[in-house]
């Protein structure tokens, strides 16, 4: 009884300090931020770019956010959604992050978000535009700080359809993204009264285009909007202007098929006209600003992954100084995330109650290793977040 009586006092010691560990960490100390990105295969360079803006924003507040310092946890995921559910769960579980940010794939993202709902993690997506996430599984605790498969396609099917295209067909890898991407396209394309004759696709991350390059050769579209990015990209628009089909089709694409990508395209891109919710020449403070900062800070230039990496800094920032970095007011935190207007490169935009950026969408046409601004398509394009419910 004795020893029983001595042991309890110690054992609730314990359980207080430990607690008041906990407290602590939501409120002083340093940040733990999860980095869940693809640093190999097809998409490396796209996690690169957005860990590279992410802390030149970070730097920019002298290596803090909200008042408080930062420090990172960095987990490769490989574009690989096998492994998605593993990897978050090394972030989450092991690491104990207070927030997760995190990723290009949207195949990936969906298992980050399913993963952040069950665990009530804050969960920052800087690229993965899968639909869903701001449609059907939208919640409080995620954000956007990139865009939704549906925006860029939609606006480039608006274009072709005022450029009188009345047969496309489109090719992707066979994934979420892809498949959203093309759908918004075709979307667009319809309401100024075209239409697609054929998809054609071909498994994640494959790069074996001949054949369908055969078949759209043999189809004769007006147009032919493809979604890929990164190695991927460069593969498609070279094998593209390989086969000849560039001079009699022309190519269109969400700006990722010409973004980060156009110094190994080369000759193969040029005039390329794309959408996206960035040019690299925007001529403003902010974005010159930003390029400049950035070209000093890694000897390269930025592209539109990198802008969203910074995005999704200041987006979390602008949360966590409305809580004095008190992550415990996390109600409070989560809504001064989606209410603040980010001042961004891309130029100022807003987030949608999903939580999904409400911004233009630029035609964008390539110039040596520019995506050079050629106007508005779309002027502040919502994501329709069709199945959101908050
Ligand atoms: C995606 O999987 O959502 C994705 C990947 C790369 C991009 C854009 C979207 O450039």
């Amino acid at each position: 009884m004795q020893s029983i009586r001595l042991a309890w006092p110690a054992v609730a010691g314990a359980l207080l300090a430990a607690a008041s560990i906990g407290a602590t960490a939501q409120t002083s100390g340093p940040i733990k931020i999860g980095l869940m990105l693809p640093y190999s295969g097809t998409y490396a360079a796209l996690g690169t770019a957005i860990e590279n803006g992410f802390k030149l924003y970070v730097q920019e507040q002298g290596g803090k956010l909200g008042g408080r310092e930062v420090q990172y946890f960095k987990v490769d995921d490989e574009s690989e959604p096998a492994k998605a559910t593993d990897n978050v769960n090394k972030l989450i579980k092991r690491d104990n992050v207070d927030v997760l940010v995190g990723t290009v794939h949207s195949g990936v993202a969906l298992a980050m978000a399913k993963a952040a709902k069950d665990n009530n993690t804050l969960l920052v997506i800087p690229n993965a535009g899968a639909d869903a996430i701001t449609g059907p599984m939208c919640g409080p605790n995620i954000v956007r700080s990139s865009f939704s498969n549906w925006q860029p396609g939609y606006a480039m099917g608006v274009v072709a359809g005022q450029k009188g295209v009345k047969r496309a067909m489109t090719i992707t890898w066979a994934y979420a993204a892809g498949a959203e991407s093309t759908k918004g396209f075709t979307e667009g394309l319809e309401k100024g009264g075209g239409k697609v004759i054929k998809d054609l696709t071909l498994p994640f991350p494959n790069v074996e285009f001949q054949a369908l390059l055969t078949e759209i050769a043999a189809q004769k579209p007006d147009a032919v909007y493809a979604f890929f990015a990164g190695g991927g990209a460069v593969k498609f628009v070279k094998d593209y202007a390989a086969a000849g089909l560039n001079k009699t089709i022309p190519l269109y694409g969400p700006g990722f098929l010409t973004d980060g990508t156009l110094e190994a395209q080369g000759a193969s891109a040029q005039n390329m006209l794309t959408t996206l919710h960035y040019a690299d020449n925007l001529d403003t403070a902010k974005n010159n600003a930003f390029r400049k900062a950035y070209a000093i800070a890694y000897k390269s230039q930025p592209d539109v992954y990198a802008v969203q990496g910074y995005d999704a800094a200041q987006i979390l920032a602008n949360g966590l100084k409305a809580v004095g970095g008190d992550l415990s007011k996390r109600d409070q935190l989560s809504a001064a995330m989606r209410k603040t207007a980010v001042d961004s490169p891309r130029g100022k935009f807003t987030l949608s109650a999903a939580g999904n950026p409400v911004q233009d969408m630029y035609l964008r046409e390539v110039k040596g290793n520019n995506n050079e601004f050629r106007s508005v398509a779309v002027k502040a394009l919502a994501d329709p977040a069709r199945g959101c419910k908050l």
